[in-house]
């Protein structure tokens, strides 16, 4: 039962080829598209909560969380460059493990790509906020300003920006290609000025004590779980295959690409943070850690400034534009604040777009209704799917705070990326004369580490996080035995190709 009803990979071709989306992105253009998913609210909000758990010791949570990504992302490329269709680890799973499996993987990706989605626009929302006081001096009350966990009511810069992006997806891909393009500029720009900013004033003192607060959940390891977050979204590259003119190439290209220009990135701006104003992490009074978020580091925090002290990094919700504030740049740290400001909506487009996409498969597949599936006639966009993801994405980042939705996102991420390396390697045993336009190197090597350093920093998630994998699971086996299982198109025998009629009348109007 777990492994049964395999798609045949033959017909996932054939399928993408008769009903695809137009091919139009190229190898730059993905590589934008993913540097465009990844660079976001990690580097940007979530590196002071990183220093908080492992203080200059980040810099080794980086590189974990990277080292994790880049056997992934070699997983990855081999099957989205022998499967270039939509639908990313769903669609491979599918093709190697079986329905039920693909289901559950399909079910995670939107904890990624839709909670994903809501942590940064709510990411974003912090920037706009501190953007709007610091240059015009307009206050956004507090009920307005975030969700009712950090006492407000409803975050309404979050929600608009929400709003927006799925405006602009439903316009079109080459529109959003494009737009997105020049928000990457900006992003990187922004994060260049900070490394030749930051990187001349690193002071060697600055690097000790390294690791403050040791290996541990509340510490390095801890910290790469969390910060896991700031890399999660080059595999929407993958999700892009279907669009993309020759995949073979240009796919594994844009994934180990931008995994590469972003974790140079984030090494040299974490290094520059570091070195520039110091980030140990603000213990209690009694000496004890105080956990990133916590009413309790909020507390101490404003002891510090109250006592007159300048604000640690820890206590910042504007890390980099905080940074550049105290070495003496107060008008690029404002700046910084602006690139923010303007470019992390790129990433609230990219998850979105990776979401849409996986809806989009799963309900060509008749997991989920037909009408899903619809492409606009006039802008070639799966609309119904695209709104009805704005519509999920929007109330998350209403109502809930960006660490925990970033979080919830990882555990569902984790889960993804540790079912495509088992993929790759079972894909190799069942099928292995297939043409593999890119292999993983050492796969025997780089899959199983694959899947230990997911399980392991699965681990190292705070509880609460790892329940929700659960949580949401099961509430996707509910659906799936309740819905989806009895109107799947291979448990019914239907030929995606010919023999649908529901996709069909969905498709009436192309
Ligand atoms: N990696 C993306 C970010 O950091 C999700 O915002």
């Amino acid at each position: 039962m777990i492994f049964d009803r395999v798609k045949s990979l033959d017909a996932i071709l054939a399928t993408a080829e008769k009903k695809g989306l137009e091919r139009s992105l190229g190898a730059f253009q993905l590589t934008m598209l993913g540097v465009g998913a990844v660079i976001g609210t990690g580097i940007f909000v979530l590196t002071s909560e990183a220093a908080q758990k492992a203080g200059p010791g980040m810099m080794l949570s980086f590189v974990i969380a990277g080292f994790v990504c880049a056997v992934a992302a070699l997983c990855y490329s081999e099957l989205a460059s022998m499967v270039p269709v939509a639908g990313s680890a769903y669609t491979y799973t599918y093709a190697v493990m079986g329905e039920l499996l693909a289901w559950m993987v399909g079910w995670a990706l939107i904890l990624e790509y839709a909670v994903g989605a809501s942590a940064v626009a709510v990411g974003w929302s912090g920037y706009f906020v501190g953007f709007m006081k610091n240059t015009f001096g307009v206050v956004i009350p507090q009920a307005l300003a975030v969700g009712p966990n950090e006492g407000g009511i409803v975050n309404l810069p979050a929600v608009v920006i929400s709003a927006l992006v799925t405006g602009l997806l439903i316009l079109g891909t080459t529109e959003s290609a494009r737009v997105n393009a020049i928000l990457v500029a900006v992003k990187v720009a922004a994060l260049t000025l900070f490394i030749a900013l930051t990187v001349p004033a690193i002071k060697a003192t600055e690097f000790t004590p390294f690791l403050p607060n040791g290996w541990g959940t509340i510490g390095v390891v801890g910290a790469a779980s969390s910060i896991f977050f700031a890399y999660v979204g080059f595999d929407a590259v993958s999700t892009a295959a279907e669009e993309t003119k020759n995949p073979q190439r240009n796919v594994p290209i844009g994934l180990i690409g931008s995994l590469l220009i972003c974790t140079v990135f984030y090494l040299l701006v974490s290094a520059g943070a570091i070195g520039a104003i110091g980030a140990q992490p603000v213990f209690g009074l009694g000496g004890e850690a105080l956990p990133p978020g916590s009413p309790e580091l909020a507390a101490r925090c404003a002891q510090i400034v109250a006592g007159g002290a300048t604000e640690p990094l820890v206590c910042s919700h504007e890390a980099l534009a905080h940074v550049l504030r105290v070495v003496g740049w107060a008008r690029i740290g404002n700046l910084m604040g602006l690139a923010a400001f303007i470019a992390l909506p790129s990433v609230v487009l990219m998850m979105m777009f990776g979401q849409t996409r996986v809806f989009f498969v799963m309900a060509r597949d008749g997991l989920l209704p037909a009408k899903l599936a619809s492409v606009h006639p006039r802008f070639k966009t799966p609309h119904v799917v695209t709104a009805f993801t704005g519509i999920v994405v929007t109330l998350a980042a209403a109502f809930l705070p960006v660490g925990k939705l970033a979080d919830y996102s990882n555990s569902g991420t984790l889960f993804a990326f540790a079912m495509v390396a088992v993929s790759v390697m079972v894909l190799r045993r069942t099928d292995p004369t297939r043409n593999r336009p890119f292999r993983t190197p050492f796969v025997w090597v780089v899959a199983p580490l694959a899947i230990i350093g997911c399980v392991g920093l699965y681990l190292y998630l705070p509880f609460v996080a790892q329940m929700v994998l659960f949580g949401w699971g099961a509430i996707g086996l509910a659906i799936y035995f309740g819905y989806s299982r009895s109107r799947s198109n291979v448990g019914r025998g239907v030929n995606d190709l010919d023999d649908n009629p529901a996709f069909d009348t969905a498709h009436a109007a192309e």
